[in-house]
């Protein structure tokens, strides 16, 4: 009986700490984020002219409602140990920030590091995770992403020590995302929804590249998440998404993190590529750019509806990559209303020529198929044929007829 009863009630646990991911992140958290444009150089000014760009340029009506304070915002901690934020960078405040935010409809996440130091080496949270989360609730925070430099390496301590403050989070009674950063080594996308996450980065740091060129390198571009994330689908879902970083659309070849280990820009086209393959992935969406001075291409990118449906899905299904070869990469991904999103990546080089069954994804019948690139229904039929451009992604919504 005393066995029933405690297993009845961790189950119940395990299906309240569920709803409540469910809630917290029922699709994949849209926004902006710091990092790759200021690196830890921001202040509050900085970060709400980007949030009158975010309105303005129509990316908040289009799902964008966070801005995401990456590393560098903190000043130590006060002589009651609590954290505090850099009074020349933040001259009123987080919270007066987050009042500027949900006055506008948005919502303010911020950042911290399960260890002493942060990766940039500023105050982080280790040993502080009830105050520092009493702190965050209370300047009305509503999404914490969590770091992990600076910490042992093995994956007990890591399930600790975000455990430690996904509770303290919950704990605080307010709704706050719990966005766990640990990069992937300590495979996060088999333990980091039980632990208290709602997604999970499953890379290191995404820089402004196509790919790796060399081992030299050794940093991740477009291609190299790819082929990490892609492998990753059953473990996403409602509430727990795989994290494939930041967006690079609009950054060309910038200097500073995601300029750094060969990041030196890509195309219109990669960057489109990578919205695409982000979207048809689950993964959050976090652009980076400059948005007060953004080029109608990036524009274009950002604000394409269409992709962000496919990746705002209420079914929540990650992609699946059915055809991977050295040239083709082809995903599928279902959807709520019976469609389905197929991506289409020409990973080579060259233009390429592709002659595709939708047979050969297991989609028998006949399909309305449309662009989502060109805004248009293309044609009908059970086959997509035509030329793929270098590193371009062809991404179709198929509706049975
Ligand atoms: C790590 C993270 C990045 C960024 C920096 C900040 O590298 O992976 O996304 O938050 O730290 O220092």
């Amino acid at each position: 009986m005393k066995q029933i009863l405690i297993t009845a009630c961790f189950l119940l646990l395990l299906k309240s700490a569920a709803a409540q991911s469910t809630k917290l992140a029922p699709t994949p958290p849209m926004g902006w984020m710091s990092w790759n444009f200021f690196a830890d150089k921001i202040n509050e000014t900085d970060l709400k002219e980007m949030a009158d760009a975010l309105i303005r340029s129509g990316m908040a009506n289009a799902g964008y409602h966070y801005i995401f304070i990456d590393d560098g915002w903190q000043g130590g901690r006060d002589n009651k140990n609590n954290i505090i934020a850099d009074p020349v960078k933040f001259p009123s405040g987080i919270k007066a920030l987050a009042k500027y935010m949900h006055d506008r409809g948005l919502k303010l996440g911020i950042y911290s590091d399960a260890a002493q130091l942060t990766c940039a080496g500023y105050t982080a949270s280790l040993d502080f995770e009830e105050q520092d989360a009493n702190t965050f609730a209370s300047w009305d925070i509503d999404y914490l992403k969590y770091d992990y430099c600076h910490a042992p390496v093995d994956v007990a301590t890591a399930k600790i020590r975000y455990k430690k403050m996904a509770d303290a989070l919950r704990n605080t009674g307010r709704e706050i995302v719990f966005g766990i950063c640990e990069w992937g080594p300590r495979k996060p996308w088999l333990w980091a929804s039980e632990v208290g996450g709602q997604l999970w980065r499953t890379t290191y740091d995404i820089r402004d590249k196509w790919k790796n060129l060399s081992d030299n390198e050794n940093a991740e571009g477009i291609l190299d998440i790819l082929d990490i994330n892609a492998g990753l689908h059953e473990y996403s879902g409602i509430g727990k998404w795989n994290d494939a970083d930041m967006l690079v659309a609009g950054l060309y070849g910038k200097k500073g993190p995601s300029g750094d280990l060969g990041g030196t820009g890509c195309t219109n086209i990669e960057y489109q590529s990578q919205f695409s393959l982000w979207a048809m992935m689950n993964s959050p969406l976090y652009a980076t750019n400059d948005l007060r001075n953004m080029n109608e291409a990036t524009k274009n990118i950002l604000l394409n509806i269409e992709v962000i449906a496919i990746n705002q899905d209420a079914l929540g299904k990650q992609a699946v990559r059915q055809i991977k070869d050295s040239i083709w990469n082809v995903f599928v991904k279902p959807l709520a209303n019976g469609d389905v999103a197929i991506a289409i990546l020409n990973r080579s080089d060259k233009v390429q020529k592709f002659n595709l069954s939708f047979s050969t994804l297991g989609l028998t019948g006949k399909y309305e198929i449309r662009d989502l690139w060109l805004h248009k229904n293309i044609g009908k039929g059970n086959n997509w044929k035509g030329n793929v451009q270098p590193h371009e992604t062809k991404l179709f919504r198929l509706k049975k007829i």
